[in-house]
């Protein structure tokens, strides 16, 4: 397949102030999106205008300021939640998405999870979806278990069924979207068959949100988790959302201040949906960015900006492998993937790789991608990571083969 050189589907760049920056002198080429994204000005000004206009703490006040605040800031969750086909009191402000699959481990798991059960994920967690579930399993006595991954970087349903069948499995924990493979998992297919066997889900949507159509209207998972800062938003914050009768019944998870109906000296009953799970002041101008940053993806238009990453990944993998030695992990099919390309160049160690690119001024990842079990499954100490965003084009995909032609000439290659 040749790929003819076009005009990016999508030209935004102008929108992201970083990236007129250059370093050494050459124009910066932002390939770690999958990282943490570049922001938008129309972000960066909702953040400003609230500091500088409407900050005062949200839910209390009883003065015009606070109220203002507190519709910017209930106002974003409002559209956060129809962005992904949610309703607004199933959506939960966390700090990331880390605190949002822990929320789940101890309020759900510590509720629901006991000796014989078992807790079901995958071999291409982050550690954000592996540790919290050996901690549960550790305090419970359950068993943490892993479906594997093929060599092309895929899960088996076969494989799934047959755990399931065993009957002891009670949360499936699948992302959505590999950080590392770039794998697209058919999660509402398994989400449909964990709950045939009375099992409940937990996706990961960390990288799936930032990047395409998320309506979890159909996805039917019970929880989904993801995080403001790969959506062009603030960091801080990070969204959960819950099925509402699961989150009903859970018990609160962190508490304190905002997540209480009532406190006597003797006990306390808990505020409604989404306050019980919001313990303290909220991140109310991360909640308002974020807000922002939805608001100009859903303006792009979330099929667009998925068909650029596709065109960019697709010009990518065919593109990086004219590398000599180079090998990319995951599946090769672009639209099976996210706009993640993870590689090994043979005889450079994945550090080098993007030491050398950064000389180029491209930012590239390099590490274990906080996916250490994975790695070890796909052998390999390292990778290499190129990521994109709507803001990337074809032209840095070039500057990151001529990057890493150069690795190989400093390496003697
Ligand atoms: C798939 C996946 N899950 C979870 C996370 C954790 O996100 P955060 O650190 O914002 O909680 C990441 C971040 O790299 C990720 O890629």
């Amino acid at each position: 397949m040749t790929i003819a050189a076009t005009e990016p589907l999508v030209d935004v760049r102008a929108d992201f102030p970083i990236l007129e920056r250059e370093i050494g002198g050459k124009r910066l080429v932002y390939l770690d999106s999958a990282s943490t994204s570049q922001k938008p000005t129309q972000m960066i000004e909702a953040v400003d205008s609230h500091f500088r206009r409407t900050n005062a703490n949200i839910h209390r006040g009883v003065y015009a300021l606070a109220q203002e605040a507190t519709d910017l800031f209930e106002g974003a969750r409002q559209r956060i939640a129809s962005f992904v086909g949610d309703s607004y009191q199933t959506t939960i402000f966390t700090k990331n998405a880390t605190e949002a699959i822990n929320l789940v481990a101890y309020s759900w798991g510590g509720a629901n999870v006991g000796p014989g059960d078992e807790v079901l994920i995958t071999q291409m967690e982050h550690h954000s979806n592996i540790v919290p579930w050996q901690l549960l399993c550790q305090r419970t006595g359950a068993t943490l278990r892993y479906l594997s991954v093929s060599e092309t970087g895929e899960l088996s349903l076969a494989e799934l069924d047959a755990v399931l069948a065993e009957g002891r499995v009670k949360l499936v924990g699948v992302t959505h979207v590999s950080n590392v493979l770039g794998t697209i998992n058919p999660v509402a297919e398994i989400a449909a068959r964990a709950r045939a066997a009375g099992a409940v889900t937990l996706v990961d949507g960390s990288q799936a949100v930032p990047q395409m159509t998320v309506d979890l209207s159909e996805l039917g998972a019970d929880f989904y988790a993801w995080t403001g800062h790969k959506a062009l938003g603030p960091t801080g914050i990070g969204i959960l959302h819950g099925r509402r009768e699961l989150l009903e019944a859970m018990p609160p998870f962190l508490s304190g201040g905002d997540m209480i109906a009532s406190v006597s000296f003797e006990g306390s009953t808990w505020n409604d949906l989404p306050f019980k799970f919001e313990a303290g002041t909220s991140p109310v101008a991360e909640g308002i960015g974020l807000g922002a940053a939805i608001d100009y993806l859903d303006t792009i238009g979330m099929d667009r900006i998925r068909a650029h990453e596709t065109d960019l990944t697709a010009y990518a993998l065919e593109r990086v492998i004219e590398v000599d030695g180079l090998r990319v992990f995951g599946p090769l099919d672009p639209e099976r993937r996210g706009g993640v390309v993870s590689f090994a160049i043979d005889g450079i160690h994945p550090h080098d790789v993007a030491e050398l690119c950064d000389r180029e001024a491209v930012c590239v990842r390099a590490g274990h991608h906080c996916a250490q079990p994975l790695m070890r499954r796909m052998d390999v100490p390292a990778t290499a990571r190129a990521s994109f965003h709507v803001y990337n084009a074809r032209e840095d995909v070039d500057r990151l083969v001529d990057a890493l032609r150069g690795a190989r000439e400093v390496f003697g290659l």
